[in-house]
């Protein structure tokens, strides 16, 4: 145990924090959680009496500026990120933000360069980096079991808004509905994208995709009619990446199945592996493995070092996954070196991609990565 706990705290008291962030900082013992802040005051305090923390407040600037916080964690809408995440790294806090940091990929690279100018370390919210089984995938992945690595297929998709009734945010809406705007691709894509570029260790080069709109009217918080929403709810791009390897993603929230509804393939010339993030039958994720002399694919057994203390393949996908994210988070700060994965610069990264997506559908062509900087 280090001598002094890392001290957090949270901003958001929302449905994400409830489930994710703040179980994984309480089930760590090296951490205390300081204090939960919401602009909507009822919220904080409710939830901090549920978790029992010390201190609920809505003024995040007050917060932020705190002396003895260590570490600010961002979990509130998608429109506040950047503005949140400037501010703790101006006043030198260490971050966890939710995807994305911004929308442009630029201004995520800014904040990066920023933070690691005070030594500052920033770790995005890609929950599916961390499962049990695609850390496992990883580990068999760098004993070289897929060899030389051909083709990467992600997939992020359910069917979570497929009910027009089912309402979105009105942060998800942007004002110019004359074209189709991106959201699928930032909220779905991005950790799946992120897996790709991580399991196949080359940044994509060049991407062509397609948005589409499948559902045109639904119902938007605070109002109680269909709102006309012209999102993509669905997407698809291929792509090329720098070492030669090929891939393909798809992500949705109108597509049936169930949460998360993550899936990551690769295969290369010695073996393939198949993550299956999707919650069935009490299971979280499963795992399964071929090799040219074993064609058929056999599930492997995920050992238990790749599990979060007391975490088990029946935990609910949303805490279990969590929980290592932010226990890798509290490593990386202790051990104070250079180690910081999933950091900002790989958000930038990530975000790059889908921007170029973006710019490849709206002007239906292959779009070179990277972008001008
Ligand atoms: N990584 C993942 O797998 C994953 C999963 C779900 C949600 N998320 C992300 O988590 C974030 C939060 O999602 P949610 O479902 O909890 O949303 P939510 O709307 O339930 O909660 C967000 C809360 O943030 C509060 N808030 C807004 N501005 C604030 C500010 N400046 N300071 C403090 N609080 C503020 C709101 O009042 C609200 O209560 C979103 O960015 C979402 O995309 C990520």
């Amino acid at each position: 145990m280090p001598e002094k706990k890392l001290r957090v705290a949270v901003l958001g008291a929302g449905r994400w924090a409830n489930m994710a962030h703040i179980p994984g900082w309480l089930r760590d013992p090296r951490v205390e959680v300081v204090a939960l802040c919401d602009v909507e005051l009822p919220l904080a305090r409710e939830m901090a009496a549920g978790f029992n923390l010390p201190e609920a407040t809505d003024d995040w600037q007050t917060l932020i500026s705190r002396e003895d916080v260590d570490v600010i964690d961002i979990v509130t809408p998608s429109d506040t990120h950047h503005q949140l995440a400037s501010a703790a790294i101006d006043a030198g806090k260490h971050v966890l933000c939710e995807k994305p940091v911004a929308q442009d990929f630029r201004e995520t690279l800014r904040l990066s360069a920023l933070a690691e100018s005070k030594g500052l370390k920033t770790k995005l919210g890609f929950t599916f980096r961390y499962t049990p089984g695609v850390q496992y995938a990883k580990s068999l992945i760098d004993d070289g079991f897929v060899g030389k690595p051909f083709i990467f297929n992600g997939y992020e998709q359910n069917s979570q808004w497929i009910n027009p009734q089912t309402p979105l945010r009105r942060s998800q809406m942007r004002e110019d509905q004359s074209q189709i705007q991106v959201v699928s691709l930032e909220g779905y894509g991005a950790p799946i994208i992120d897996i790709g570029r991580w399991w196949v260790d080359a940044e994509y080069s060049s991407v062509v995709g397609t948005m589409r709109n499948f559902v045109p009217e639904r119902m938007v918080y605070g109002s109680d009619k269909l709102t006309p929403m012209n999102i993509d709810d669905g997407d698809v791009f291929i792509a090329e990446f720098a070492n030669g390897v090929i891939g393909s993603v798809q992500t949705s929230f109108v597509t049936v199945g169930n949460f998360p509804g993550v899936e990551a393939r690769i295969f290369g010339d010695k073996g393939a592996i198949i993550c299956r993030m999707v919650e069935e039958f009490g299971v979280a994720e499963t795992i399964k493995v071929a090799t040219p002399d074993s064609v058929e694919f056999k599930e492997l057994t995920i050992p238990d070092k790749f599990y979060p203390g007391g975490g088990a393949p029946t935990e609910s996908w949303r805490s279990l996954f969590y929980a290592n994210l932010i226990k890798d988070f509290i490593d990386e700060i202790f051990e104070g070196g250079p180690r910081n994965q999933g950091n900002f610069v790989d958000g930038a990264a990530v975000q790059e991609v889908i921007n170029a997506v973006e710019l490849s559908c709206r002007e239906r062509r292959w779009v070179d990565l990277p972008l001008e900087r």
